[in-house]
């Protein structure tokens, strides 16, 4: 049970919406009519409070901005064809978020707090959430520092926020990716599994000289050897080896992707094996090269699951068979979006209704 929170809303004078073609957008770029905002300070979040979208004034002494302390978490929201609008495992974004917020030792907030947030700002907007097959309302929660001081220490005050804009797939074919074997996006004693904006920063040189080679993504490898599979750009890496799923064990380095456990319990629901362990560059290697691994994917929010076509190592090419043809992805894709848009009974209580 929710306890129920008081939000003060604020209505925007006019919608943006009639004029924008909100089926037809790119990912990140649009966002909807209000926001979210409630402060932190002597111990408490309070001042939860719906507004018109705009922009935010700061001191520019913000830790965020010096010392990174921020982090954020990405969810969808589903319109189902009979107009009901539902969220999808908010309740395992509000357990990460306190992870993340651990991490970069910042306050949590209560679970609750964090999903009734959610469920009241979409209620707001919910006229943006679209109804076109593969499209959804992208939602984004993050938290920042705001203590105007230069020391290095915890600040002492901080703002959670919530933006939302409709978004269309994240990717539009499947990917041709990079084994990267030089750069690294977390080590172990870090903070690889938190959603801190440091790990995305970082990750922008990497992907931005494998873009210039070509490729449409990275698959990250182990910090110490770069031997063993860790994620597949902002998405959790999962492969199909003779018949199995086979998927890297998230440990500190690795996000505990959402999309990726409702893989692996419908996968199990359907009968398949499923491996969750270390899995090397070699073996996956050795697989497609003697026919064995059939799929391999990125799975993630704003990612689905995004098919890969060829994968590279060291200037070699490996290509996986016609990604259009895989009988498991396509039928994960199908299952998840089965429950996320209402085609289906939701048996597990993954949707929480709008
Ligand atoms: N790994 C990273 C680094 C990510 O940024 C994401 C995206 O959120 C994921 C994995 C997938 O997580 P989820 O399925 O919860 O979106
Ligand atoms: C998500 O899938 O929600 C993400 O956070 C990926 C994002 C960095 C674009």
């Amino acid at each position: 049970m929710i306890a129920t929170l008081d939000i003060k809303v604020t209505k925007a004078a006019t919608s943006k919406l009639p004029g924008i073609d909100v089926e037809n957008l790119p990912f990140g770029k649009t966002f909807t009519d209000h926001m979210l905002t409630a402060d932190y300070a002597d111990g408490e979040w309070r001042n939860f409070e719906i507004l018109p979208f705009g922009d935010i004034a700061f001191s520019p002494a913000i830790s965020a901005l010096h010392y990174g302390q921020t982090f954020f978490e990405g969810l969808k929201a589903y319109r189902h064809a009979d107009g009901k609008i539902t969220v999808f495992r908010p309740d395992q974004n509000a357990a990460r978020f306190n992870k993340s917020a651990e991490r970069m030792c910042m306050p949590t907030l209560p679970e609750e707090l964090f999903i009734e947030s959610i469920l009241a700002l979409v209620k707001v907007d919910k006229d943006w959430v679209p109804s076109k097959e593969n499209y959804t309302l992208y939602i984004r929660p993050f938290m920042f520092a705001t203590d105007p001081f230069l020391g290095v220490a915890p600040s002492t005050t901080y703002k959670f926020m919530v933006l939302l804009g409709p978004t269309g797939p994240y990717f539009s074919k499947n990917l041709k990716v990079k084994i990267e074997t030089g750069y690294t996006r977390a080590a172990e004693g870090g903070y690889g599994y938190a959603k801190a904006a440091g790990n995305y920063g970082g990750s922008l040189l990497p992907a931005k000289r494998a873009a210039e080679q070509g490729f449409d993504q990275l698959i990250w490898t182990d910090a110490q050897n770069h031997e063993y599979i860790e994620e597949m750009g902002a998405a959790n890496a999962m492969f199909v080896i003779d018949g199995k799923l086979i998927t890297p064990l998230t440990r500190d380095t690795i996000l505990d992707g959402v999309t990726r456990k409702s893989i692996i319990e419908l996968a199990k629901d359907f009968g398949m094996q499923v491996e969750e362990r270390r899995v090397s560059v070699e073996e996956v290697l050795k697989a497609i090269d003697s026919g064995t691994c059939t799929d391999a994917f990125g799975a993630g929010t704003a990612a689905t699951i995004a098919q890969v076509a060829e994968i590279v190592h060291e200037d070699k090419t490996y290509t996986l068979p016609n990604p259009a043809e895989s009988v498991f992805a396509n039928k994960m894709r199908k299952a998840l979006d089965d429950i996320k848009f209402g085609r289906v009974e939701d048996l597990k209580g993954w949707n929480y209704m709008v």
